[in-house]
């Protein structure tokens, strides 16, 4: 597993730059199912969960999903980018950290679930930030992925390099105009992207178990990684 390595200042300029409209332009290059995927994401799996950390939250999205899920649950939002931040905080209650994935500012084993969204992806250096997370899990506690995929067979996995390449900038650009084409960038995170079968053996070796639920169409997953009890 690497990361985007060096491109990973580029990414994050393009999330900087999207980030007053990053959820309307989610909302039009995934046709509206960006909300319900975390939601699935989530659905019966908070529950009697407290201490739960949204790494790479973004605008807070998929935290705000969790506290429906859980309103009882502490959520944690990390995420390196203040622009990002500063979005999560205006809208949610919580504790807001800026940090990476690959550094984290936490005691070992303080979360009962770590929420991924659309986020892993864009790690410096994903075997390292998958290392960091699976240490903060408590045992029996599990990592909940959900983010675009790239499916085993070649084919599938090439019309959606073409949706990334082309189409999803024009609908980002009909979305919120010049600031809209930066979802360009994905296609440069998708193709670092391991295929499912790949990703699901990577997380194998820092979790007991790792469960895949491909999702529309296979242009999307979600993937729950578990440490053992
Ligand atoms: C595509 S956004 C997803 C935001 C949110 N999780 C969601 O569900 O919409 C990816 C987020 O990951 C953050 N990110 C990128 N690299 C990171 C890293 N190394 N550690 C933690 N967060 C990172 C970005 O700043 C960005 O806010």
């Amino acid at each position: 597993m690497s990361g985007l390595g060096e491109e990973w200042g580029y990414v994050l300029k393009a999330l900087t730059d999207v980030s007053e409209h990053y959820d309307r332009v989610n909302r039009w290059i995934s046709f509206g199912m960006d909300v319900r995927l975390r939601r699935i994401a989530v659905a019966g799996r908070l529950t009697g969960s407290r201490w739960v950390l949204d790494a790479g939250c973004g605008t807070g999205m998929f935290a705000r999903i969790a506290l429906e899920e859980n309103p009882f649950a502490e959520v944690v939002m990390l995420d390196p980018l203040p622009a990002m931040l500063r979005q999560a905080s205006g809208a949610l209650r919580g504790h807001f950290v800026q940090a990476v994935f690959e550094y984290l500012p936490f005691r070992p084993e303080c979360f009962e679930r770590v929420l991924l969204g659309f986020s892993l992806r864009d790690a410096r250096d994903s075997e390292k930030a998958t290392r960091e997370l699976s240490t903060r899990l408590e045992h029996g506690g599990s990592l909940i992925i959900c983010d675009i995929s790239k499916p085993n067979d070649r084919l599938r996995a090439m019309l959606f390099r073409f949706y990334w390449l082309l189409v999803a900038p024009v609908l980002g650009f009909l979305a919120s105009g010049r600031r809209g084409l930066t979802v360009s960038a994905i296609r440069k995170t998708y193709d670092k992207w391991p295929s499912n079968d790949v990703l699901a053996v990577q997380l194998g070796r820092f979790f007991a178990s790792v469960e895949v639920h491909p999702k529309m169409m296979g242009g999307a997953v979600i993937m729950i990684a578990s440490r053992k009890s």
